[in-house]
C-alpha cells in the first residue's frame, strides 16, 4: 500500500482530491490546506482578499524583521516540571516547524547553568593562561584580525532525548529530540589562537571557561581543539544571540554541546583533565554494571521524523503524505536513513535533499500514500562510518536505564487513524 511519488499511481489529482477532502482551499495549481481552518471565506477567491484592498506597512516599520504574526506559535518551549528555576533550566527547539538545514536564530533550544550572561563585547576579553610559553588577553576585535572560517554544525546536548531512557515520555519531537541546532558559524580556528600563545610541549589538554556566573568549564583534549574548534562570534550571518554566547564561543564540532562554552572568558592549557563537576558529576553515565561512561564526548548517529509528529498530526486525511526529518552524526555525514511505516517490517529509502556536511543536520523526506490505517513511524540513519543507529532497546542492552546522556535511539510515533501522533515505544 506504501508508494512513493516516482510511482504515477499518485497525480496531481490525488493530491487535489485529498485537499478538496479535508476542506482545503484549492488555488490554481496549489493547495492550501493549514489555514483552512481559521479561514475567512470573505478572502477566497472569487472575492478580494483584505489584504489586497489597502496599503501595507512601509520600510522600516519593523528595523530588524521578524516573522508574521501567523507565526506567532513557531517558538522555543520549555517545560515547567523539568527544572527548578528558569535561570538554569532548557527550552527546546520547533523542530516539527522547521524545514531545510539551518536553525533561524531565535529558535535555537537554550541551555543555561546560570541564565543568559549580559557581556558588553568592549569590555570582554578571552585569556589564554597555564602551558603556553606567552600568556595573552584578547579582545574581541584582536579575535576577528585572524582568517576567519564559515562552517555549518549541528550542537547537541548530551542530555537531548535524556528523559525518554525509562520509556516513552513527552509527546512532541521538540521536547524528545529539540535539544539541538544547526546553524552556520563565522569565528577563527582555536589552532591560530594557540599559536600565538605557543604551547609548551607537555601541552595536552585544555579547560575552556565561561564568562557566566556558573563559570562553566569543561577538558577538551588539545587534538581536538588543533583538529577543528573553532572561537565563534557570528551564527547564520549575524553576531551571536546573547542566548548562545555573545560575543564569543568554543564550537567542538560533533562533541556534546556541554562542551561549547558560551561567554568564553578563559582557555586554560594543562597536561591532564581538570575533572570538572560538569565531567564528574554531571556528563557521565552510569551503567548497570557498577561502572560508568565518562568522557563520551562524540554525538552518535541519530535521526527524527519531525512531521508528522504529536505536535505535528496528518490534517489531511488519507492521501498524499510527505514525511521528513533530520538526520546528524558527530562523526560525519549522514550516508542513509530508512523509514518504516509499519514498526519495522518494511524499510524504505528516504531522500536525503540539501547540504551533507559533516557534522551538521541533514534532511530527509519520504512521500507515500497513507490509506488512513494506523502507523508505526520509525526513521533509522547509518553515518559515513557505518554506524548503524540503535534502537532503544539495544541501547539499554549496553547501558541499562540509569543512563540520562547519549540516548540516540530510534524513535517511534504511532500515527492514529484519525491523523494524530502519539510518542509510544515498540519491542
Ligand atoms: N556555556 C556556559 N558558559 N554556560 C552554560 O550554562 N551550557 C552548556 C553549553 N555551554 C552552558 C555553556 C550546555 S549543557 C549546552 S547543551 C550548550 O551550551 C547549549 O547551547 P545553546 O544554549 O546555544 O543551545
Ligand atoms: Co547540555
Amino acid at each position: 500500500m506504501v508508494q512513493s511519488t516516482n510511482n504515477s499511481s499518485v497525480s496531481r489529482r490525488d493530491l487535489l482530491k485529498a485537499a478538496a477532502a479535508s476542506g482545503g482551499a484549492l488555488a490554481a495549481g496549489s493547495i492550501s490546506v493549514s489555514a483552512a481552518a481559521e479561514s475567512n471565506k470573505e478572502n477566497l477567491p472569487p472575492n478580494v482578499a483584505d489584504w489586497s484592498t489597502s496599503l501595507g506597512e512601509g520600510v522600516d516599520t519593523n528595523p530588524y524583521g521578524k516573522p508574521s504574526e501567523f507565526e506567532k506559535d513557531v517558538v522555543r518551549r520549555s517545560v515547567r516540571w523539568l527544572t527548578a528555576s528558569t535561570e538554569s533550566s532548557v527550552n527546546f527547539t520547533p523542530l516539527h516547524e522547521l524545514d531545510g538545514i539551518i536553525t533561524p536564530n531565535g529558535l535555537c533550544f537554550e541551555r543555561h547553568h546560570s541564565g543568559v550572561a549580559e557581556v558588553n563585547p568592549t569590555d570582554h576579553r578571552l585569556m589564554i593562561n597555564g602551558l603556553v610559553e606567552k600568556p595573552l588577553i584578547f579582545t574581541m576585535e584582536d579575535i576577528m584580525r585572524f582568517p576567519r572560517t564559515n562552517k555549518i554544525f549541528f550542537l547537541e546536548c548530551a542530555a537531548n532525548s535524556g528523559m525518554e531512557w525509562r520509556g516513552a515520555q513527552l509527546n512532541g519531537c521538540q521536547f524528545t529530540q529539540g535539544m539541538i541546532h544547526c546553524v552556520q558559524y563565522t569565528g577563527v580556528r582555536l589552532k591560530y589562537i594557540l599559536e600565538e600563545a605557543g604551547l609548551k610541549t607537555n601541552a595536552k589538554w585544555l579547560m575552556p571557561e565561561g564568562g557566566d556566573s556558573a563559570g562553566m568549564n569543561r577538558s577538551v583534549p588539545l587534538a581536538k581543539a588543533l583538529d577543528d574548534c573553532l572561537l565563534a562570534f557570528k551564527m547564520n550571518g549575524e553576531a551571536l544571540r546573547p542566548e548562545q554566547g555573545y560575543p564569543l564561543r568554543l564550537v567542538v564540532p560533533g562533541w556534546e554541546g556541554n562542551m561549547w562554552v558560551k561567554w568564553l572568558r578563559r582557555i586554560e592549557v594543562g597536561d591532564m583533565p581538570w575533572h570538572t563537576r560538569e565531567e564528574t558529576s554531571k556528563y557521565t553515565d552510569l551503567m548497570e554494571n557498577g561502572k560508568s561512561r565518562r568522557f563520551t564526548w562524540v554525538m552518535d548517529c541519530k535521526s527524527v521524523i519531525t512531521n508528522p509528529s504529536p505536535q505535528a498530526p496528518i490534517n489531511h486525511g488519507k492521501g498524499h503524505t510527505v514525511l521528513t526529518g533530520l538526520a546528524w552524526s558527530g562523526q560525519g555525514t549522514v550516508d542513509r536513513v530508512d523509514i518504516t511505516l509499519d514498526g519495522g517490517k518494511n524499510w524504505h529509502a528516504a531522500r536525503i535533499d540539501g547540504p551533507r556536511l559533516p557534522k551538521a543536520l541533514h534532511r530527509f523526506y519520504y512521500e507515500f500514500d497513507w490509506d488512513g490505517s494506523p502507523l508505526l513511524l520509525q526513521s533509522r540513519a547509518v553515518d559515513s562510518t557505518g554506524y548503524v543507529q540503535p534502537t532503544k532497546d539495544e541501547l539499554r542492552t549496553v547501558r541499562g536505564t540509569n543512563s540520562i546522556y547519549h540516548n540516540n535511539g530510534i524513535q517511534t510515533w504511532h500515527v492514529l487513524k484519525n491523523g494524530e501522533v502519539e510518542n509510544v515505544e515498540i519491542s
